[in-house]
C-alpha cells in the first residue's frame, strides 16, 4: 500500500506510524527523521538543512525531492510505504506525481490527513520527548515513560527536539497552513483524501485510520 500521512506539527503523523508500518508491512518514511539524521551526522545535505529546520521554515524543494527520490529507490518499498511529512508542497506533490510515473511505480494510492486544533498542537509539541536510541515517542502527559526521562523499549535517553520551542512551534504552523495546507484540495480533487479527526487517544486514531483504508480497500 503506499500511503502519505499530512497533518501540521504535532498532530500525530510520527506517534501513528508507529502503528501503521507495523499493521500495513511497509517501511516508515519520515522526511523529518531523514532531515534530522542527515543534520546529526553533518552530510552536505544535513548542513544545507540544519538552519531552516531550526527557524522551523521549509528545506528547499530540491534537496528533500533528491532525499526522497533515492530513499523510495531502496529495496524496501517494494510492496508500498508510508511517507510522513512528505509531500509539504504543491511542487513536491507533483515531483512525487511524476517520479512514480517515471519510475513504473504505482501512484499514491492514499493521503491520510491528522485534524488537531492549533493550541492542542502547542500543547502536545511542548511535552513531546523523543527517544534517542530507538526514535520512540513519548509526551510528560499523554504518554509518559514507565521512568522518566528513560525509553520503555531500549533503555535510551528522553530529549527535547530543538525545534519544540513554543515560537519555533508557531512559526511552524504558520508555515503548514500557509505552505502545506493546500495540498488538501490537490488531494481531495483526485478522490485519494482520506480526513482524521486526531483529537482522541492515539489508539482510537489509528483504528479511525485503519478503518478507512480497508473501506477504500
Ligand atoms: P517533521 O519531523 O516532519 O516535523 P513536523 O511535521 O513538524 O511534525 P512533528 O514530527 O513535530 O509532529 P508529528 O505530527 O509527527 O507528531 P508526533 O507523533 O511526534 O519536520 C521537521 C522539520 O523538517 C520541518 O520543520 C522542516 O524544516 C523539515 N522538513 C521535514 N519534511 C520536509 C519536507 N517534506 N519539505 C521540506 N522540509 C521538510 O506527536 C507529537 C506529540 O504529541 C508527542 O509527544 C506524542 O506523544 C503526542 N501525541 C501524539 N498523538 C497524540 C494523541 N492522539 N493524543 C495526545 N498526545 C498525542
Amino acid at each position: 500500500m503506499r500511503v502519505s500521512l499530512l497533518g501540521p506539527p504535532g498532530s500525530g503523523k510520527g506517534t501513528q506510524s508507529e502503528v501503521l508500518r507495523d499493521r500495513l508491512r511497509v517501511p516508515h518514511i519520515s522526511s523529518g527523521d531523514l532531515l534530522r539524521d542527515a543534520v546529526a551526522r553533518g552530510t552536505e545535505l544535513g548542513r544545507a538543512a540544519k538552519g531552516y529546520m531550526d527557524r522551523g521554515e521549509l528545506v528547499p524543494d530540491q534537496l528533500v525531492l533528491g532525499m526522497i527520490r533515492e530513499r523510495l529507490r531502496n529495496t524496501d518499498c517494494g510492496t508500498g510505504w508510508l511517507l510522513d511529512g512528505f509531500p509539504r508542497t504543491l511542487a513536491q506533490a507533483e515531483a512525487l506525481d511524476r517520479l512514480l510515473t517515471e519510475e513504473g511505480r504505482g501512484g499514491v494510492e492514499h493521503v491520510v490527513s491528522l485534524h488537531v486544533p492549533r493550541e492542542d498542537v502547542v500543547v502536545r509539541l511542548g511535552g513531546r520527548r523523543t527517544c534517542g536510541g530507538c526514535g520512540r515517542l513519548y509526551h510528560v502527559r499523554f504518554q509518559p515513560p514507565k521512568t522518566e526521562g528513560v525509553c520503555d523499549a531500549c533503555g535510551g535517553r528522553l530529549s527535547i527536539r530543538r525545534d519544540d520551542e513554543e515560537a519555533t512551534i508557531r512559526s511552524r504552523l504558520d508555515v503548514y497552513d500557509r505552505q502545506t495546507a493546500p495540498l488538501l484540495d490537490y488531494y481531495r480533487g483526485r478522490g485519494l483524501l482520506r480526513e482524521i479527526d486526531g483529537t482522541t487517544a492515539p489508539a482510537e486514531v489509528s483504528g479511525r485510520i485503519l478503518a478507512t483504508l480497508d473501506g477504500h480497500g
